[in-house]
């Protein structure tokens, strides 16, 4: 993959599908998220060839809460294997992981594995893997709220003063560019309450392939589709400058 072409920043990944390739094969759902792990590594991996310095993978959702219980704790172990398993080789790769999201939600030992990951990789800096997990953009937005809204209670902030930068300073992802790219696997073509304020002038890249299927080729064709789109923010671009 070259690097000289236009390389997305941030890219953020809508991970769906796990249920539906798992019922294709008639399979218990939770194998159809212990395969889409593959898919995580190879995306990791593949980000960090490329150059991105960002990646955010939606695991978990703040609406997820609300499946049968056995799902959430396989989900939430799965999460532990995962970084038990992997963090040598992210190490070794140069990848920072963070993990964002409600963590008041999570259980003891799930909260105690995303610390001691976040701690063993902090000085890495090839590629930040945000986790998002227990998230959802309204819960982040409602945060940030509350947080500006101390602020202004304790005098520290006058309303009149706040602009879209602090705003963004505020969210969980306080820090980081916003994604230039959201991909979608499974062929939806919806955010999920996934980045709501962050996502303003993100690239949709959506494909019918399953989160378990999803391979480092299906990632380099999302970036040679990014590389050929026009982001024009608002502003009218290409045209001749107004003679008046
Ligand atoms: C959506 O598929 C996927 C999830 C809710 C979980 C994603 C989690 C993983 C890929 C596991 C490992 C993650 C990491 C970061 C190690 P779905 O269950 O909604 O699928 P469906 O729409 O077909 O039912």
């Amino acid at each position: 993959m070259s690097r000289g072409r236009n390389i997305p920043q941030h890219i953020a990944v809508i991970m769906d599908g796990n249920g539906r390739w798992a019922a294709k094969k008639g399979l218990p759902r939770f194998m159809g998220h212990r395969a889409g792990m593959t898919a995580v590594r190879e995306v990791i991996e593949a980000a960090a060839d490329a150059g991105v310095r960002y990646l955010s993978l939606f695991a978990f959702s703040t609406e997820n809460w609300k499946r049968p219980s056995d799902e959430i704790s396989a989900l939430m172990a799965l999460l532990v294997e995962y970084l038990d398993r992997e963090i040598v080789e992210l190490v070794n790769r140069g990848v920072r992981m963070t993990i964002i999201g409600d963590r008041s939600r999570l259980p003891p030992e799930v909260a105690q594995a995303v610390q001691d990951a976040e701690e063993r990789t902090r000085s890495n800096d090839r590629l930040q893997v945000n986790i998002a997990l227990s998230y959802g953009g309204r819960w982040d937005i409602l945060q940030a709220a509350r947080s500006i809204a101390l602020e202004v209670k304790e005098g520290l902030l006058d309303p009149e003063d706040m602009t879209e930068d602090m705003v963004s300073r505020y969210l969980a992802t306080g820090g980081v560019p916003d994604p230039d790219m959201i991909i979608r696997a499974s062929g939806e073509l919806r955010l999920s309450n996934f980045y709501l304020w962050q996502a303003a002038y993100s690239e949709i890249w959506s494909t019918p392939v399953l989160w378990p299927d999803f391979r480092r080729h299906h990632f380099e064709e999302a970036l040679q589709a990014f590389s050929v789109r026009q982001r024009r923010y608002g502003e009218v671009f290409g045209e001749e400058p107004d003679p008046c």
